[in-house]
């Protein structure tokens, strides 16, 4: 069992931001990365959909043998994460919108987040807020529109421009001196925020300390790989496999899988 692979799923591409900082850390795991472009963006989709979409991906990896979960999308984790843990055996990692970190260290006292609809009016997301950012101020803005774009592969166009100085605006006026990026699809957009925003104002996502949450609970649970040669890494796509491909930059194979 130890040596089998982790599963990590996401609506679409954005999750092999968390896929890499997984890979990076433990790079003789093998993983199965699913990318459930058909269904993008989960963000406006209603709770009992996105359960359903979250059960169909992890059957489809238990399937497939793995022995661990990463849910790398943070609207699956705020809505369905309970669901999957209290229905299946494995363990399951999920993502949270980085809120502690950008709390504890921000001056200006006001923090911007970034992310979907389903994620930021998520029970999960509240309570994790009230619990870490108590006296902080955070301006939320929905990224609506963002995910879609960086599914079609539209980084870098004139939409996306216009989204980001819509979105982004609004939280310079409040003074943020930290940004969250609440969405795992966002980090692919990282140097246009960069070029947006002024330096102080520093971004986090949830990447490092996922990959940090994988390794521990592995280990725990007695799962980590015994062997020591790189691990594979499968990607399946249910979208068009060119666009994941192009952000895996050819140094991995996609395969096309309707599921
Ligand atoms: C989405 O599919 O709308 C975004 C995924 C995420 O919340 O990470």
């Amino acid at each position: 069992m130890s040596n089998s692979p982790i599963g990590i799923f996401d609506s679409g591409v954005g999750g092999t931001s968390i896929w890499r900082e997984i890979h990076k850390r433990l790079p003789s795991e093998h993983t199965i990365y699913l990318a459930d472009s058909k269904n993008a963006p989960y963000g406006p989709k209603g709770k009992e959909k996105i359960i359903d979409l979250s059960v169909k991906n992890t059957e489809l990896l238990l399937k497939k043998g793995c022995k661990m979960i990463v849910v790398a999308c943070n609207t699956a984790t705020t809505n369905a994460i309970r669901h999957l843990r209290k229905n299946y055996d494995v363990p399951f990692i999920g993502i949270e919108p980085a809120i502690k970190p950008a709390a504890l260290q921000t001056k200006s006292g006001t923090i911007g987040i970034l992310a979907t609809k389903g994620t930021l009016s998520s029970e999960l997301f509240h309570k994790t807020s009230d619990l870490y950012a108590n006296g902080v101020q955070i301006i939320e803005q929905v990224g609506e529109g963002l995910v879609p774009l960086i599914e079609n592969g539209k980084i870098e166009s004139p939409e996306m421009e216009k989204l980001l100085k819509l979105y982004l605006t609004p939280m310079l006026h409040a003074n943020i001196d930290y940004l969250v990026l609440g969405c795992s699809h966002y980090p692919y957009l990282i140097p246009k925020l960069q070029s947006f925003l002024p330096k102080h104002v520093k971004i986090i996502d949830s990447g490092i300390a996922v990959a940090r949450q994988t390794e521990a609970i592995l280990a725990k649970h007695d799962l980590s790989t015994q062997e020591e040669t790189r691990g594979n890494c499968i990607f399946y796509s249910n979208g068009n496999p060119e666009i994941l491909q192009h952000i895996l930059k050819h140094d991995f194979s996609v395969e096309a899988l309707d599921f």
